[in-house]
């Protein structure tokens, strides 16, 4: 058995903002069959602290970068967590990142640099007689684990970073060194300096055995200017110890044939009924044209602003747009402009079982990403039998196979790719999409192609596991 910390700032079921949470809460039960015991250290934000009431102190701190801790033990659904019960840094309402103004909380980087604090005491000491051989940690927030593993002169403990995405660095002012507990010794360009300030992303790249990312293209990608946001160098460096593994998802929650939010089905044909339920739920007529989804973040990175300018194609062939996403107001604004044409509908904000009807009751799901680590929903697009349309970059690229018509013959196909990532070019895309639902062999064919595809975490859980076990070597 291979005992593996897993230090992450969301984890789903309990608190999520995103597709990070969805992989820490699925990869330790994916692991357990690879003889991985994966135990996940998070922040005790007032939602996980409901979840977990009454869980037992294993550890106690006097003072976690301005007040008291202790971290707590508890098992949530199927869960094997540490949660970093210190409410000076996670008692507060609202988002975990944001403030109530929309800015991160000012504090961000005591509130993560504490919990990376955590991750090298708990390698140093172990907790409750537990010694973790690996500590994994995911983005940013963790990044700093690796200084303070190294302050504490810990041998023989390992690490892997993992990159969900690189646009995030978790920088902080060279002032705040001292404050954050780090050694002004290591303030350089070959430590976690990054003009001038603090990176705790570039601390973790720098610092971790092994540095993973979550999908093979966007592992290449990242040692790319266009892609690296401004550390393609260091990645181009880190080459040799870097590998791309596939996010999965999990097939309990992403179930059509088991779906409590929608009539159940197993084939493409019985997705009719979900699709009627979903026409109802946001008044939208019927049409000739199919019906396509996006469930997302409204920013920058997601592309949608081209889908805004390519919409009329979609529209102008009898299709449909229903949308789920919140994010940037002007994003919104737009969308909600859309929703003027009688063959869009949107809901402005955040609604998990909504985004389960949304993806089972639609024809299609548009994922027109600038960039994107891996991606998730067109993952839950190809379990559903709801044909991915994607820009061609990341995690899109390498799980969607284009309908091309090498790729129909061979009967492999199971979506839509696009390139260069352009309104015009999600335009000419979104008209074939159109042409190949307008044959309804070619359709069902696409639907059953994609709904065969894996999309499980098997062999990804499988080379994690792998990874460990080289590095224990
Ligand atoms: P990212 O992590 O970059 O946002 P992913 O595709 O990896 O992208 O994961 C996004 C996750 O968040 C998916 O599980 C998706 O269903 C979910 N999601 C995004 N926006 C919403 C929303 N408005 N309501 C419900 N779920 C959402
Ligand atoms: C990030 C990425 C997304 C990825 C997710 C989980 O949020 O934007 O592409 O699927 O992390 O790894």
């Amino acid at each position: 058995m291979i005992d593996v910390l897993s230090v992450v700032s969301e984890c789903a079921p309990l608190v999520k903002t995103g597709g990070l949470a969805d992989v820490a809460g699925a990869l330790p039960g994916a692991l357990t069959s690879e003889g991985v015991r994966m135990r996940t250290l998070l922040p005790g934000y007032p939602a996980v602290m409901a979840a977990a009431a009454g869980a037992e102190a294993a550890m106690e701190i006097d003072d976690l970068f301005g007040g008291p801790a202790k971290v707590r033990a508890a098992t949530v659904a199927g869960l094997d967590l540490l949660i970093l019960d210190a409410p000076h840094l996670y008692d507060r309402p609202g988002s975990i990142y944001l403030a109530p103004h929309g800015g991160d909380w000012s504090d961000n980087p005591e509130r993560f640099a504490a919990l990376s604090w955590v991750a090298a005491r708990i390698a140093a000491h172990g907790i409750g007689g537990w010694h973790p051989a690996i500590l994994h940690g995911h983005d940013w927030q963790a990044g700093l684990m690796c200084e303070y593993l190294h302050d504490a002169g810990t041998k023989g403990v390992r690490t892997v970073m993992t990159i969900h995405n690189i646009a995030f660095h978790g920088i902080a002012p060279a002032a705040k060194l001292r404050q954050l507990r780090l050694d002004p010794a290591r303030f350089t360009p070959e430590g976690f300096e990054y003009w001038g300030n603090i990176s705790a992303l570039k601390a973790g790249l720098m610092g971790a055995d092994r540095l993973t990312t979550v999908s093979p293209t966007y592992a290449e990608e990242l040692m790319t200017p266009e892609f690296g946001m401004g550390l393609d160098g260091v990645m181009r460096d880190r080459r040799a110890d870097l590998s791309g593994i596939l996010n999965g998802i999990d097939e309990d929650v992403w179930n059509p044939a088991t779906d409590d939010q929608i009539a159940p089905y197993k084939t493409p044909k019985g997705k009719a009924k979900a699709k009627a339920a979903l026409r109802e739920e946001f008044c939208l007529p019927d049409a000739e044209g199919p019906l396509c989804c996006v469930v997302s973040r409204l920013t920058e990175q997601k592309g949608l602003d081209l889908l805004i300018e390519a919409l009329p194609a979609l529209l102008e062939r009898g299709g449909q747009l229903a949308l789920l996403g919140s994010g940037d107001a002007a994003l919104e604004e737009a969308f909600r402009q859309a929703a003027n044409h009688e063959n869009v509908a949107v809901r402005i904000g955040y609604d998990e079982g909504l985004s389960h009807r949304l993806i089972a009751g639609s024809d299609a799901i548009l994922v027109p990403s600038r960039f994107e680590p891996c991606g998730l929903t067109q993952l839950y697009g190809l379990r559903y039998g709801t044909v991915p349309l994607v820009a061609l970059t990341g995690g899109l690229a390498d799980t969607v196979i284009n309908a091309s018509p090498a790729a129909m013959a061979m009967g492999v196909a199971t979506g839509v790719q696009f390139h260069p990532i352009t309104a015009g070019a999600l335009t000419n895309a979104l008209t074939r999409l159109c042409d190949l639902y307008a044959d309804p062999d070619t359709w069902d064919a696409l639907q059953k192609n994609a709904m065969a595809q894996p999309v499980g975490w098997g062999t990804s859980a499988a080379r994690y596991a792998a990874l460990y076990k080289d590095l224990l070597a």
